[in-house]
């Protein structure tokens, strides 16, 4: 009998990632998705040289681990704006030249909570619109595994443009199979894959940015495959740009 083809598997929302700590990983890989902005900001931040990036979940638990790496910077959002004391925020555009050499220790609302939930998978990928080529050029050299495309979402919400970069790397991931919640990734991709600046300047997300006046980040962010890099979580928690 033929081996069962690896399948993908997404979860859409907050609440399912609240489950995910209980659920059986160890022989999946997990590819987690916060386009705007938190994996986009990494993946850019890891573009331009930086060390690492140590996603957390708490303020409280960036200062302690601050502690130990006290040549990291500090960067994340609440309410999207940079928190009070940290070195930087959660822009993409912020990660410039400065950060090359650097380790980052970074706690976003969405972002780095669904990072951390899937530490126990096989794998972890930090995933964006401007990265999937490289993730699934990845994943397609590698021995075919369960995949779980992990959509961080917006506060207790799913949001468009996770959504649309988790389908369109299952568009570039042949022969697996999909669960309806992939084929429904798959599907949304579909209807937005030539008009992607235009669905993530529609999302909620994408709205809240432009009315913020950072239509820059919006355009960055909906750049697909600019980045060759894959960016995995080590056993230690650090997010670094993978040696290809
Ligand atoms: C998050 O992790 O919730 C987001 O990246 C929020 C943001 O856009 O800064």
């Amino acid at each position: 009998m033929n081996k069962p083809a690896a399948n993908i598997d997404v979860v859409f929302s907050p609440a399912e990632i609240d489950l995910l700590p209980q659920r059986a990983l160890a022989n999946s890989v997990a590819v987690v998705f916060d386009v705007l902005r938190a994996t986009s900001t990494m993946i850019t931040a890891l573009a331009r040289g930086a060390a690492g990036i140590w996603p957390v979940s708490s303020i409280e638990e960036a200062w302690a681990l601050k502690e130990k790496h006290p040549a990291a910077l500090l960067g994340g959002e609440r309410h999207g704006d940079r928190i009070e004391g940290f070195d930087l925020g959660n822009s993409p555009l912020e990660y410039d030249e400065a950060v090359r050499g650097r380790e980052i220790i970074t706690t976003t609302t969405n972002g780095t909570v669904a990072l951390r939930a899937v530490m126990h998978a096989s794998s972890v990928l930090a995933a964006a619109l401007l990265n999937a080529g490289a993730i699934a050029a990845h994943l397609n050299r590698q021995p075919a595994r369960d995949l779980l495309l992990v959509c961080a979402g917006t506060f207790r919400e799913a949001a468009l443009e996770d959504v649309l970069a988790a389908g369109m790397l299952i568009s570039l991931l042949p022969g697996r199979g999909l669960t309806d919640a992939a084929q429904m990734a798959l599907a949304v991709y579909r209807q937005e894959e030539h008009a992607l600046l235009a669905a993530l300047r529609r999302a909620k997300n994408g709205r809240a940015l432009l009315a913020k006046g950072r239509k820059g980040e919006v355009d960055w962010c909906a750049r697909p495959s600019v980045f060759p890099l894959v960016a995995e979580m080590d056993r230690q928690g650090c997010v670094r740009a993978r040696p290809e």
